[in-house]
């Protein structure tokens, strides 16, 4: 999943350093789960309310393991904190909305999201691609910030096209077939929200 950051932020522009943050971000943005009760880690059930406060704890419980290593990237450790916030400010752990929420955070929280329903989990198995674009399309707007959406969008169809390395495409083929077949979907997405301008409206 650190992967899915890193094309997503290089498709949005970041600079070579900061592609590098967020990568690192993207592989240890879950570490506060340390802190988690390993029978709620581990449950092969959907969460209880019980379990899913347990659960919550874990982004606040990252950015304190993470801020107190050195590292360049000072970001890493906010990225942590809020990979759960959503751009309607109904996440956790501060409810923080639009661009309250630091940049590479939505794209840890996209890349993460993408990871969780492209991989079979122990209550449910991986969703088909249409459907995982599916959720995309409902929750941009409100959990996903459309301008993160629309650059993952775009870095898969210039790799569908050839136009650029096989990274997502390399990653997803050891799951899925076919992968061309979401092309119209992706551009729907794209027509829908106007490479992100949403943003704009959303953070108001
Ligand atoms: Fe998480």
């Amino acid at each position: 999943m650190g992967k899915y950051s890193e094309v997503i932020a290089r498709e949005m522009g970041w600079s070579d350093d900061q592609v590098e943050g967020i990568t690192i971000a993207g592989y240890l943005h879950d570490i506060g789960k340390l802190i988690v009760d390993l029978s709620v880690i581990n449950s092969p059930e959907r969460f209880s309310a019980k379990d899913s406060k347990e659960m919550s704890r874990h982004p606040s419980a990252g950015y304190e393991i993470l801020a107190r290593i050195n590292h360049p990237y000072a970001e890493i450790p906010l990225m942590a904190r809020y990979h759960h916030e959503r751009i309607d400010g109904k996440g956790y752990p501060d409810g923080l909305k639009g661009d309250q929420i630091p940049p590479g955070a939505k794209i840890v929280t996209l890349a993460d999201s993408f990871d969780a329903m492209t991989t079979d989990r122990p209550y449910r198995k991986k969703l088909a691609l249409a459907d995982v674009f599916e959720d995309f399309r409902i929750n941009t707007g409100t959990q996903f910030d459309p301008a993160v959406v629309c650059a993952f969008c775009r870095a898969f169809l210039k790799e569908v096209e050839g136009k650029k390395e096989r990274r997502l495409l390399n990653l997803l083929n050891r799951n899925y077939d076919n992968l061309e077949a979401v092309t119209p979907l992706l551009n729907q997405l794209l027509a829908d929200f106007d490479g992100g301008t949403m943003a704009a409206s959303a953070n108001n």
